[in-house]
């Protein structure tokens, strides 16, 4: 019997029920105590620092390349910043899909349940983010990316799919790899300080929605028989292979005079790549095969087409 199936044999449902809402109380009072407003909290007046990054440098989709050597410092830094902007634009629309998700939690009640009142304080935490995320895209001056075609067939999919493991896994996805992007950036003294303030922001916030996302899928997979796992599993690993390439448009290349195509080419052969991939899912990824939601030969055959699996993970 797998440590998942044990848990499950002990755990009623009503004890799920307490759990789910004691999460929910302790995340409703740190909301209440830890907030920013980003209007006050970020000083959008003062000017950007010349010659700071963007964001880190190995970070940057071609970091390694033979294109990233023939890139004057210069352009290193205005690639970072189509980049960042590319992000924030990806953040805008996750945001919002994430959102629509947590509007069906509302809708199915109970109304006055801790669980559904979290849920709204999440929706209102990621209106405030996208705020923020589209001003600072503003005081960029870059223009934000639109979302290719892809991104609504993906929207629509995810409108379909039941509330479960696989769309709190979903939302993992998005929260823990921008958030392990986030805290690092936002400890490098290199980078923007208005950058820096807005992921610290999110970053702080964001550690309870992850909380959240994260207990409910293991009470999702708990009462869940090994048939009703798996597709669960192999959803959110398919999420993954569509998601992962969406944050970086190849759009951004051409701020440095590179064609989307040639730039996106040298970004995955690039072995930059999986060391960024597995830098940004490793907690994550931790955290699915201890829940049991990385397991299955279809499941992992997705992940491994990510290239974010970490080597001991990927040696299971
Ligand atoms: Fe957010
Ligand atoms: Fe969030």
């Amino acid at each position: 019997m797998s440590g998942v199936e044990q848990r499950r044999s002990r755990t009623t449902e009503a004890q799920r029920n307490e759990d789910r809402e004691r999460t929910a109380a302790r995340l409703l009072r740190s909301s209440a105590e830890k907030f920013y407003d980003p209007d006050v909290d970020i000083a959008w007046d003062a000017p950007w620092v010349e010659g700071k990054a963007w964001l880190p440098e190995e970070r940057i989709s071609l970091y390694g390349t033979k294109l990233w050597d023939q890139l004057t410092p210069e352009q290193r830094i205005e690639l970072g910043k189509h980049e960042l902007v590319s992000l924030l634009s990806f953040g805008i629309w996750a945001e919002a899909v994430l959102s629509g998700i947590l509007l069906r939690v509302v809708g199915h009640g109970p109304a006055t349940s801790a669980h559904s009142l979290y849920a709204l304080t999440e929706i209102a935490d990621e209106a405030r983010h996208s705020t923020m995320f589209a001003r600072l895209i503003e005081k960029t001056g870059v223009p934000a990316y639109r979302q290719p075609a892809v991104s609504r067939l993906l929207e629509r999919v995810v409108q379909l799919m039941p509330i479960g493991p696989a769309t709190y896994g979903g939302t993992l996805l998005i929260e823990e790899v921008l958030d392990r992007g986030q805290r690092q950036a936002m400890a490098d003294p290199g980078v923007q300080p208005h950058v820096r303030q807005l992921m610290r922001i999110h970053v702080l916030e964001e550690a309870r929605h992850i909380s959240y996302a994260r207990a409910e899928m293991r009470r999702g997979l708990e009462k869940r028989n090994a048939l009703r796992r798996a597709p669960h599993r192999a959803a959110l690993a398919g999420f993954a292979v569509v998601v992962y390439p969406l944050m970086i448009t190849p759009r951004v290349y051409r701020s440095v005079g590179i064609s989307p195509a040639r730039g996106f080419a040298a970004a995955m052969r690039s072995p930059q790549y999986r060391i960024n991939m597995t830098f940004m899912s490793e907690p994550m990824l931790r955290y699915f095969a201890e829940v049991g939601m990385y397991d299955g030969a279809v499941t992992k055959f997705l992940w491994k087409l990510t290239r974010s699996v970490p080597a001991e993970l990927a040696a299971k």
